[in-house]
């Protein structure tokens, strides 16, 4: 478990992952409304080059990233409006996967069968401010996990 005290942190935290992560790499981001899920992403994005605030993808579903842009190219995903996992097929994660490292919110909304192979981050706000992350790590992870 990892405390994140405040925003910064969590950015912090976005960032470390950065220096770890690979195309075809997937990280989930779980938690509730106002979690962190995209300050987290926020942060990775940044680390990776991206200048300004990387945009929230509630609407725009998927949202790639690639060279120049960011070192690498990147899907940031947000799951929350598909109800059904079938229109999840119309989104061609399986293609980006090839050569993208997909962040993605709300994971659950497909079958938790999809992202076993994944890196499972859940965030959550803590009484006292701030929130806990908690990991569930598969095996290309167990050398990168946690971040120093
Ligand atoms: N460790 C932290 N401590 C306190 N506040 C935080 C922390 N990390 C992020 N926040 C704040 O939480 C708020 C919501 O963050 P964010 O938009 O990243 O949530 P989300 O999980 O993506 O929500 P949604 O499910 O709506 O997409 C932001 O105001 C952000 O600054
Ligand atoms: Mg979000």
């Amino acid at each position: 478990m990892i405390r994140l005290a405040d925003e910064a942190a969590t950015l912090r935290l976005g960032a470390a992952l950065a220096g770890l992560v690979r195309p075809g790499d997937v990280i989930t981001l779980s938690g509730d409304l106002g979690a962190g899920k995209t300050t987290l992403a926020r942060g990775l994005l940044a680390a990776l080059g991206l200048a300004g605030e990387a945009p929230s993808p509630t609407f725009a579903i998927v949202q790639t990233y690639a060279p120049p842009e960011t070192s690498m190219p990147v899907a940031h995903i947000d799951l929350y409006r598909i109800d059904n996992p079938d229109e999840a097929e119309e989104l061609g994660l399986d293609d980006l996967r090839h050569d993208h490292c997909l962040l993605v919110e709300w994971p659950e909304r497909l079958s938790a069968a999809a992202w076993q192979d994944g890196l499972r981050l859940r965030l959550q706000a803590v009484n006292e401010g701030g929130r806990r992350l908690t990991a569930e790590v598969p095996p290309s992870w167990e050398a990168r996990w946690p971040p120093t």
